[in-house]
């Protein structure tokens, strides 16, 4: 089936945040934002703003009835800033006006006095100075302090990683108006409208009950609007609720890129060692993760980041330490993969140090370390259905890789000034949010008396297809035709509690509860048919659009079959609701079963350097992908190959700049830089393995939106080992691996090679 949504976004039909049509006398705000990134606000003067032709107000935290506070997780996050600023693009006050233009123009007008305090932006500073967001969290299995007496090999080294942008093509933004009774209607941007209600409602000092959220779809989310759409609603809705007047606040990409939170920068130590055969005995690591000034979802990121330590690997001694450095930096957020894909980084990284030092191919330790079935992950659950080694094979076979590594050795003999690198990238990636309440999703179906079928469920379109997949899920369950089956927008007065469309859980969980809410109407029509038909209800099936019985038709069709139980007035509506069994997690221990499943794969990528000029192109990426059981194969390759672009822009030219006074540099898309059509390899394959999917999946059909980011990784190990096949000397684990860095790295220290 194709994306329903297809047709209307080819042809601009479909509607984002800014398409809905405005009320009469609807207001247009801005927010004025701190220009410094920690600072005590000594003096603060809006009046000029105020008087401002077309300005309607200007509203600081003095305005706000309930409380200022918006954290999701811990409650450390002003709405507006309340004497003390913490980063550059803060929200301090928001300017009303009859224009977006006025608006903008107005906040100009605003006076601020700041006495600058001392602002820290890197994270081992941090640390060293105590600030940190939360004490340190430590996960271990075994303990690696008694196991590197056993170890022939050991290695240590330190791995940065850079953050990255979430370059949603729609900026964040919402729209809200006043209802009778003191009640708010808002439009939000954003993957939890339940957070947005909640926020709203303690920021108002009202019930959750007054304020419906409600969204259609985004133009994409990735993370950057799991928690970050909250604030903007917020401020909309509290400048609508003061001035009992439609409010639309819509940030411009530049004021996105300054305000808005990006996926963590980490800075790590590593230490691993090995057995004479290669075995990974013992591995050791400390992350000190760039969380910016307020928790956020760091908390969570850091906990998906210490469980994906170990990658696909078994590991029995194994420590990770991470501590959550607060910055003066913008909070930094979800994004895709969610603090794995750093994670990730590290162990690779200490792989291919390992690799280096022992002059053999990190593939090979890759190999000899991958989980294999009843390992245990080092956070306590058992390896079940693991696959990651079959797609290895299967990469192996079907990509003739063992023929690939020598032609590319060949190929780096007999060139001078262009050299090629491969490398292997398995996956392993665990589904379920890492907070086990969230694991848990509503839908409410109603079908119509003509046989049409309206759905709610709480999970949001962002362009991953999971509308599609909802209609799936109802046409199959039903029997029926996708044409007869609507999804509804995403509301919180039909669907309440809502789990953010996040952890690439939006399908498994709300399709469940669909499923759920289905089935309990198929029960009763079949009672309903049974009865027309005079069989046993156990004997009718639907499909087809019909009723057969005992697989023979019954000449019953679903129209008539809907009508006909309406007449006898059965119900036709129903609310499902799903939890994921079996899940649990100890925080205190770092122990339990916190996935349903997990996600594999393995990816190999080339890359080849013009060693002259530092720029690179990669050559091939081929995928063997764990699907389960796709539902959807179209959509799932879809997000598999955007997935991996968004992994290989993420390690090669998306660079993050901020300079010391924390002010963001890279704040355009000149100076910004991500892939395009341009960067896709000339070779970019996705196969599928032939496996089966878990009970737990959708119709067996795997969560993907997430996992095959980290596919991109392998980009960065490709062009750094074509790097050193010119310049052996360069040493280093520093992402992005941008042209710049791979001229560097291609002239260091001994580099500088006769090029005659
Ligand atoms: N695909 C598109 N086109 N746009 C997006 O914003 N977000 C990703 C992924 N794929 C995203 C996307 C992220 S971060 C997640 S968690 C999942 O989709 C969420 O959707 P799902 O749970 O339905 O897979
Ligand atoms: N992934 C994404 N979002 C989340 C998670 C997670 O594991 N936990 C809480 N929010
Ligand atoms: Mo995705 S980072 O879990 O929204």
């Amino acid at each position: 089936m194709k994306n329903i949504d297809s047709k209307g976004h080819v042809t601009g039909k479909s509607v984002y945040l800014d398409d809905i049509p405005v009320r009469q006398n609807t207001l247009y705000a801005a927010v004025f934002d701190s220009a410094v990134a920690h600072a005590r606000i000594r003096f603060l003067d809006v009046t000029e703003a105020e008087n401002y032709p077309g300005v309607v107000a200007v509203l600081t935290y003095k305005d706000i009835p309930g409380e200022n506070q918006i954290g999701g997780i811990i409650p450390d996050e002003t709405l507006l800033a309340e004497g003390e600023v913490t980063f550059q693009g803060e929200p301090v006050a928001v300017v009303i006006a009859e224009s977006e233009a006025i608006a903008r123009a107005a906040r100009r007008k605003i006076k601020v006095k700041y006495e600058e305090l001392e602002a820290v932006t890197d994270p081992r500073e941090a640390a060293a100075k105590g600030l940190l967001l939360l004490p340190p969290r430590t996960f271990a299995m075994g303990n690696p302090e008694k196991r590197w007496n056993d170890c022939q090999y050991i290695f240590s080294g330190s791995v940065e990683i850079g953050g990255q942008e979430h370059l949603y093509i729609e900026t964040q933004g919402a729209y809200c108006f006043p209802l009778e009774n003191g009640n708010l209607m808002v439009y939000s941007s954003t993957q939890s409208p339940t957070a947005v209600q909640r926020a709203i409602a303690k920021v108002l000092g009202t019930g959750m009950h007054n304020i419906q959220v409600d969204v259609t779809r985004l133009g994409g989310g990735f993370g950057g609007k799991e928690d970050q759409a909250t604030a903007w609603a917020c401020l909309a809705a509290l400048s609508s609720y003061q001035l009992q007047k439609p409010v639309k606040l819509v940030l411009s990409r530049h004021d996105d890129l300054r305000m808005t939170g990006k996926r963590h920068p980490y800075s790590s130590d590593f230490k691993i060692g090995l057995s004479k055969e290669l075995k990974i005995l013992a591995y050791e690591v400390t992350y000190y993760q760039n969380g910016g000034a307020v928790n956020d979802l760091s908390p969570a990121i850091s906990e998906r980041t210490l469980f994906h330590t170990t990658n696909s690997y078994f590991i029995p001694d194994v420590k990770a330490t991470l501590y959550s450095c607060k910055t003066n930096l913008p909070p930094n957020t979800a994004f895709r993969g969610f603090g794995g894909p750093q994670g990730m980084f590290v162990i690779e990284s200490a792989i291919a140090k390992a690799a280096q030092e022992l002059h053999v191919s990190a593939s090979k330790i890759q190999e000899k370390n991958l989980l294999q079935e009843g390992n245990l992950f080092y956070y306590g659950q058992k390896a079940r259905q693991v696959y990651v080694r079959k797609t290895w094979q299967a990469a192996f076979r079907e990509f003739k890789i063992s023929q690939k590594q020598k032609k590319i050795e060949a190929f780096n003999k007999s060139h001078k000034l262009l050299k090629k690198g491969m490398a292997l990238m398995p996956i392993t990636f665990g589904i379920s949010f890492t907070s086990t309440f969230l694991n848990q999703a509503r839908a409410l179906v109603h079908v119509y008396t003509d046989g049409s079928v309206g759905v709610s469920t709480g999970a949001i379109e962002m362009g991953q297809g999971v509308n599609t997949k909802m209609v799936q899920v109802a046409a199959q369950t039903f029997g029926i035709k996708a044409s007869r089956i609507k999804i509804e927008s995403t509301n919180t007065t039909r669907v309440s509690n809502t789990s953010p469309t996040a952890a690439s859980t939006g399908a498994d969980l709300n399709g469940q509860a669909l499923l759920v809410a289905c089935k309990a109407i198929v029960q009763r029509l079949k009672k309903v048919a049974a009865e027309t038909a005079k069989v046993k209800p156990g004997e009718i099936t639907f499909r087809d659009e019909a009723v057969f019985a005992g697989g023979k038709t019954t000449g019953i069709t679903w129209e008539k079959l809907v009508s006909e139980a309406y007449l006898h007035r059965i119900k036709l509506s129903e609310a499902g609701h799903y939890a994921t069994p079996e899940i649990y997690f100890d925080k205190e221990k770092g122990k339990g079963r916190p996935f349903a499943y997990h996600v594999y794969g393995t990816a190999v990528i080339t890359a080849k350097v013009d060693c002259l000029r530092g720029i690179y192109e990669l050559e091939d990426v081929e995928i063997i992908h764990d699907f389960g059981q796709s539902m959807n194969p179209v959509i799932d390759t879809g997000q598999v190959e955007g997935a991996v672009m968004q992994g290989i822009g993420y390690m090669t030219m998306e660079e993050l700049a901020y300079d010391k006074t924390g002010r963001l540099l890279s704040n355009s898309l000149s100076t910004y830089k991500v892939p395009d059509i341009y960067s896709v390899p000339e070779v970019f394959v996705v196969k599928p393995l032939k496996a089966d999917g878990p009970k737990h999946a959708i119709l067996k059909s795997k969560a993907v939106g997430e996992p095959p980011l980290m596919y991109g990784l392998g980009a960065y190990f490709a062009i750094r080992n074509a790097v050193r096949a010119f310049n052996l000397d360069f040493d280093e684990f520093d992402a992005p691996i941008t042209p710049e860095k791979v001229l560097m790295g291609l002239y260091g220290k001994r580099g500088n090679i006769n090029l005659k």
